[in-house]
């Protein structure tokens, strides 16, 4: 994560991205197909988008959601009540979990901001059991994330040196192939990566725009960090340039790339080495 992206103030974060990231999960939860009754790991679970899904369609014996930000952990507890999850404050590059305790690890719009990605993966594995899932999605942010590949575009065309912020060059990471090489490289094998689209509807321009002064995410600290005058400049050329229907709203898609893989071994060898 770079330093200067901020992670707290859920409400704030539910209405930028947190309620986008609940249209993606149930479509990547069902991709995973997983069956009733296993334990599960979601890394980097802000306010609880993927946990919550996982809940209601997967039907896990248990699930532990963590996440650096300690505000983030405490909006999630309170929100999800349900007796299966507990949250609690970790790294992916160091989770506070035992080797091979997990059935299944999923992470949603987190590898990125993760530092060393490799090695969170890397983490990610070793706590994962053999022929464990492990899987996760980041946003097309070069491309097919059209809220914020806006946004970028607007503050670019103002200022060549913002795009040093654009998460599409800040996050190599988020595009199919180096996201399969990731998996590949953390030594899963079967692994798949599809694209999943889902709407991202704005009633109005300002329903589009206020998030991006909450400072919370990526791009709306660093529209926090500019000066007022530049930031009104990129509002307003959105303003003019967003498609807007004649009633005012804006219908956008946001794309996200989701890869899975599986650890080697099988889940009968996890029995196995538990007898
Ligand atoms: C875009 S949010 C995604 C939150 C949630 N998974 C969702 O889908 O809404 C990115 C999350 O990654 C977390 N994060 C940042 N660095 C991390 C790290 N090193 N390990 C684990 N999580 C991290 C942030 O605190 C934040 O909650």
């Amino acid at each position: 994560m770079s330093g200067a992206d901020r992670w707290s103030g859920g409400d704030a974060y539910e209405r930028y991205v947190g309620r986008w990231s609940r249209l993606v999960a149930p479509i990547f939860v069902d991709w995973l197909a997983i069956g009733p009754g296993r334990r599960w790991l979601d890394v980097g679970c802000g306010t609880g988008a993927l946990t919550t899904t996982v809940l209601a369609r997967a039907d896990p014996a248990s699930i532990v959601g963590i996440d650096p930000s300690a505000d983030f952990v405490a909006h999630a507890s309170q929100r999800v009540g349900d007796p299966r999850a507990r949250f609690a404050v970790g790294d992916a590059q160091a989770i506070p979990l035992d080797a091979g305790s997990v059935d299944v690890v999923v992470a949603g719009l987190v590898l990125n901001f993760v530092p060393d990605p490799a090695a969170g993966l890397a983490e990610i594995v070793r706590v994962a059991a053999p022929g464990a899932t492990v899987a996760g999605y980041v946003w097309d942010y070069a491309e097919g994330m059209q809220l914020m590949r806006h946004f970028f575009d607007a503050a670019i065309a103002l200022d060549p040196a913002a795009m040093a912020e654009d998460e599409g060059v800040r996050f190599p990471i988020c595009a199919p192939e180096p996201l399969e090489a990731e998996f590949v490289g953390a030594g899963l094998h079967a692994v798949k990566v599809r694209a999943i689209e889902i709407p991202t509807v704005f009633e109005s321009f300002d329903e589009y725009w206020s998030p991006f002064l909450s400072g919370v995410g990526a791009a709306p600290a660093f529209a926090m960090r500019l000066d007022e005058d530049r930031r009104n400049e990129i509002r307003d050329r959105l303003r003019a340039t967003l498609p807007t229907e004649p009633d005012g709203s804006i219908h956008l898609v946001a794309r996200a790339w989701a890869a899975r893989g599986r650890t080697t071994g099988t889940r009968d060898n996890a029995r196995r080495s538990t007898v």
